[in-house]
Formats: structure tokens, sequence, C-alpha cells
């Protein structure tokens, strides 16, 4: 079977293709055949090597869907090293059911992405009736599924993005208003009529995070659950009084999925949503396989819209 390998840490030019035997599944685990799998910027972080996932050489990737040999059950997952390949032994608690009317591609584009959504809407601040929130990196995977469910629990929506293309996607999802980065929290704190967000979700990282604190309402929470810009600069705690009492979180859907019954209980909290018709699932590219190594380049370029998928 193929699969993408990288044999140390580094940029795109690090993945490989290879023609590996099929695995063999242990015990409580079974063989998957894989027919979509997700592409998250967790991976760019795993590749480069900065505390995320295997260390090489290694198949990389956690995410997927497909079916389970043999029985032809339709199963999703997240959380399985080496899951960018046509065939992975998947250990049975780690895998999620997939409704009939929900397809491969839409589950593995879905569930990473939009379980993250979901608690950081409903757990991390849990987004009431009218209450302003700032997501950045509105048209990306998480922003325009965290747009949509922070919409749909009457919140509204301040959402970043660096071009009118993203910017016209982010409305789609349902943003109430669409800034650039530059002097966001200004614009945020005016646009909440001078009071400021209740949350801001920051998935950016350096270039966002110390200003986002200007954007909080007292007592505001400043969620930072990813780097894509890079690790925010050290932030002294003294900070956070003069600033409003404020709550800084750094989550991980690893911490929100870290049983079978949270994983499984998230899951179909997200595939309800996606079966009633809640959330748009938007696949912003397809990619074979062999080119995973494209889709790490255009996500880091940030050209790229909604989620990305490798069909194996
Ligand atoms: N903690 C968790 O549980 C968890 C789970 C899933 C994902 N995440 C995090 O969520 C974030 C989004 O992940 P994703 O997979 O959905 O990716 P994504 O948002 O589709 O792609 C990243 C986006 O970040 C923006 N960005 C701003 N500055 C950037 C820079 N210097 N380099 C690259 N991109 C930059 C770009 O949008 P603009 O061009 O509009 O700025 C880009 O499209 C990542 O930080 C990821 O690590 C965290």
């Amino acid at each position: 079977m193929r699969a993408i390998y990288f044999q140390r840490n580094g940029g795109p030019e690090v993945l490989d293709v290879r023609d590996l035997p099929t695995p063999t599944p242990t015990d409580g685990e079974v063989l998957v055949d894989v027919e979509a799998v997700g592409v998250n910027y967790r991976d760019v972080y795993e590749r480069n090597g900065v505390g995320y996932g295997s260390a090489p050489p290694a198949i990389i990737g956690v995410e997927g869907a497909g079916t389970i040999a043999g029985t032809g059950e339709r199963v999703a997952w997240v959380h399985i090293d080496g899951s960018y390949a046509e065939q992975i032994a998947a250990p049975r608690g780690k895998l999620v059911a997939v409704p009939d009317d929900v397809s491969s591609e839409v589950a593995a584009a879905a569930l990473l992405q939009g379980m993250t959504a979901h608690y950081l809407a409903a757990d991390s601040y849990p987004i009431a009736e009218g209450d302003w929130v700032l997501v950045h990196a509105a048209a990306g995977g998480v922003g325009l599924l965290l747009t949509q469910i922070a919409k749909a629990r009457g919140g509204r929506v301040i959402a970043t993005t660096s071009t009118g293309e993203k910017a016209e996607l982010a409305r789609g999802a349902g943003a109430d208003e669409v800034i650039g980065y530059e002097g966001f929290a200004e614009r945020a704190r005016e646009i909440s009529g001078g009071e400021g967000v209740k949350a801001v979700y920051d998935g950016v990282g350096k270039t966002t995070f110390l200003e986002g604190l200007r954007a909080l309402a007292p007592t505001g929470r400043m969620i930072l659950y990813g780097a894509a810009s890079g690790q925010p600069d050290p932030l002294p705690l003294s900070m956070l009084a003069p600033a409003g009492s404020l709550y800084v979180q750094r989550p991980t859907l690893q911490t929100y999925t870290r049983t079978p019954e949270l994983l499984k209980e998230r899951a179909s909290a997200l595939l309800g949503m996606i079966e009633t018709g809640v959330l748009d699932i938007r696949i912003g590219a397809r990619y074979p396989l062999d080119q995973a190594r494209q889709a790490h380049e255009d996500l880091e370029a940030r050209k790229t819209t909604g989620k990305l998928l490798l069909i194996p």
C-alpha cells in the first residue's frame, strides 16, 4: 500500500510517497481501507517537529474516513498516527461510526476541525445569545466551522481574513463583520460598541495573540488554540489584571476527546449538526494522496480555504 512518509523533520520536501506492506492489526485493532485523509495544520507542526505527533521516520497525519476491511463498516477518526495512507491498522476505540447520509469525504473533512470548533464554542467559552466573539482566520478549516457554530448558538461574529475572497467565504458562513488583521483589536472594540468581545478564538498565534488581549471585554476569554504564524511571545500574567481580569486558555482537542466515550459524544453532536443541515462542510481542495507535499505547501502559503483532503 502507498503512504506518505517523512524521513526527517523539515519543509514539505521531506514528504515522500512510499510503497509499504499492508499493516497488520494487533489486539483490539482492525484494518481500515482509507477513502479520504484529512489534512490539518497540526500535520505541518508534526512534519516540522515542533512537539506534535510521530517522530520521523514515520507516516504522517492523524485523520481520515474509510471502511473496515471485511465488514464494510463505515468509520472516521481523528487521533490515529500514520493516517496519510491507503490502509491503516486502527484501534477500535478510536473509530467513530459514520451515518449513512454522511459521505466518507464529508466525515474526513468535518471530524477534527468540526469537533474542535464545537468544544471551542460550547466549552472553552460557551457562546450565548447576543455575545460578540472574534474568530481569526475565519475562512480556514476550523474558522468556517467555528463561525457557523457560533452563529447557531446566537452569537455575533467578528471575523478576520487576509483576502477579499476569504472575507466572502466568512460572510457566507454567517460572520456579522469581516475585517483585516491590521488594527483588528481597535476595530473589534468599535464594532462591539466599545465594550470589547467576550472571547477571542485565536489559531494564528504569534502575529495576533498580544493584540487580541486588547479586543476583549472585562473578564473576557483569550482562547489560543493554535499557532499557524508561530508560537506567541511569553505572556506576563500581570498583564491580565489591568486588561480587565482576563482569562487565557490553551486548549487541545485531545483533552476534550480523551476517552472513547468523550470522543463518541462529541462526534455524534457534530455529525448531528451536519445531518440536520446546521453545518455546511466546505471541502476547499482535494489532492491525490501522492500530492501531499503540494497540499502542505498550499496550506502554509495561506492559499487554501475550508478543508483539504487527500484521496488515496
Ligand atoms: N487546539 C486544537 O484542538 C486544534 C485543533 C485543530 C486545529 N487547531 C489549530 O487551528 C488552527 C487552524 O487549523 P486549520 O487546520 O483549520 O488550518 P487553516 O485555518 O485552514 O489554515 C491556517 C490559516 O491561518 C491563517 N494564517 C494567519 N497567519 C498565518 C501564517 N503566518 N501562516 C499560515 N497561516 C496563517 C491563514 O488564513 P488567513 O490567510 O485568512 O489569515 C491560513 O489559511 C491551527 O493553528 C491549528 O493548529 C487546533
